[in-house]
């Protein structure tokens, strides 16, 4: 029997970290997976994080088993940090998710019950375990435009042509925030434009949002989700806390459905329970415990939210940093997209020769499409990137 199987493509992504690690070369740099590293090149725990579990240890009296959806605090908790009161609860169903793969898995296997004939739109380009997942489910795909290589910003009359061919009952899958590959993002005139063009054609948002609070802010971040929820009958959200709290391994997602009204919610509810089931029975609890825990202590919360500040400014300055390096070395602006992009990528616009001479002359890895992590970088490390993009000629 197994000698049937298929020899499966290795992630792209994930793949590139392996490659990394074998590299013998001191001075090497590592801008591939989007895992969060500071100036040390280390991930820390957040300081909420370890605070949490400390105490976590010291209370917890049972390890058995909580909720095929998971715990009714974890819901109401990212409930509120993700669309913070735009949509009546009664109209929100939730499951916790292991991280943000599992909830888009388990909206897209929702979609497939209720519409198997659905088109799932994506982003071109968009992050590649999104049509992977589609593809493995064997739903239907197609893609909008969204990003222009010349400009590097979001091509948005290419985005509104593509969008105005989605059919009724289609589904669109939009980054909330923090645009991955591209780092390129719509701006708040730009989603309203999306939203209407969706109600026109009668389609439904699907909106990953996996980097809030990278961005502009954690609240700025929700805007565009918030926005939707307030004005769209039915939608989906797949949320994440691998990045904004840390927890990478810990598989900490949320799922969040929209319905038109609190019957239907209860029958949503009862089929993300029963999709679970189906999967993996209960969620794993340690890292969404621990996020409740902080969401729910003012002192937890504020120390966390302290600490993601600092965060997304070290990234904002380091993009900063790089497009004036930049900008000096080429003597021209056409890198200011740099400073623009928001949150953990930005997609430098070189070709594949050039992404392969940047990892085999000078020791510096990214993602084949050019995707730059911009955590991976520190002050040192800016200027060497900066040197090696303008010799391989991009
Ligand atoms: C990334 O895009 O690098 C991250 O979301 C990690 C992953 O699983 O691909």
């Amino acid at each position: 029997m197994l000698n049937n199987l298929n020899k499966q493509p290795e992630d792209k992504i994930l793949q590139l970290m392996q490659l990394y690690k074998d590299d013998p070369r001191d001075g090497k740099i590592d801008l591939g997976v989007g895992v969060y590293k500071d100036a040390t090149g280390a991930t820390p725990i957040m300081r909420a994080i370890k605070a949490a579990e400390k105490q976590l240890w010291a209370d917890e009296t049972t390890k058995s088993y909580t909720a095929l959806t998971g715990d009714a605090g974890y819901q109401s908790a990212m409930i509120d940090l993700v669309l913070g009161g735009a949509a009546p609860r009664d109209r929100i169903a939730a499951a916790h998710t292991p991280g943000g793969t599992g909830a888009i898995h388990l909206v897209l296997e929702l979609i497939q019950s209720a519409n198997p004939d659905a088109t799932v739109w994506l982003s071109a380009p968009t992050w590649p375990n999104h049509p992977s997942i589609i593809k493995h489910l064997g739903m239907k795909m197609a893609e909008y435009r969204y990003f222009d290589n010349e400009s590097r910003a979001v091509d948005f009359d290419g985005m509104m042509t593509d969008l105005k061919k989605v059919q009724a009952g289609d589904v669109v899958l939009l980054h909330g925030c923090c645009h991955n590959p591209t780092g390129a993002n719509l701006n708040a005139t730009q989603w309203g434009q999306v939203a209407d063009t969706l109600l026109e054609q009668g389609a439904l948002p699907f909106v990953d949002i996996a980097y809030q609070g990278f961005g502009d802010g954690l609240d700025e971040d929700a805007a565009a989700v918030r926005l939707l929820a307030g004005r769209f009958p039915e939608m989906m959200i797949a949320a994440s806390c691998s990045k904004n709290f840390g927890i990478y391994r810990e598989r900490t997602g949320i799922v969040m459905v929209l319905s038109p009204d609190s019957d239907t919610t209860v029958v949503t509810q009862g089929n993300l329970a029963h999709l679970n089931r189906q999967n993996f029975s209960f969620p794993p609890d340690h890292g969404a415990r621990l996020v409740t825990m902080i969401l729910n202590d003012p002192a937890l919360k504020a120390d966390w939210m302290a600490e993601l500040e600092e965060v997304r400014l070290g990234m904002l300055g380091l993009r900063e940093q790089l497009a004036a390096e930049l900008r000096r070395l080429s003597g021209s602006d056409r890198f200011g997209f740099v400073a623009q992009h928001r949150g953990m990528f930005s997609r430098m616009g070189a070709t594949l020769e050039q992404v392969m001479e940047l990892r085999e002359k000078h020791g510096i890895y990214m993602v084949g499409d050019s995707r730059i992590n911009i955590a991976g970088l520190n002050k040192q490390s800016v200027p060497i990137l900066a040197a090696a993009l303008i010799d391989v000629g991009v």
